[in-house]
């Protein structure tokens, strides 16, 4: 996932991925442009839409980071 990335290579965000991707937080909130978001390979689950409405800012583009495998 975009989580496993940023902890792998010790990318510094702070409070990123704070429930390490499961789905108990939105700190991996992520906004892509749309031709982005349109070939992500995984369509988002009705548990992290659930979550994504807790997010600041949500988008129509809005995901979250732990769950783009
Ligand atoms: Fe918490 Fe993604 S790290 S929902």
């Amino acid at each position: 996932s975009i989580l496993d990335i940023v902890v792998n290579n010790e990318i510094d965000l702070d409070g990123y991925g704070a429930c390490e991707g499961t789905l108990t937080c939105s700190t991996c909130h992520l906004i892509f442009s749309k031709e982005v978001y349109d070939a992500l390979p995984n369509k988002p689950t009705d548990e992290e839409l659930d979550m994504l409405d807790l997010a600041y800012e949500l988008t129509d583009t809005s995901r979250l980071g732990c769950q783009i495998i």
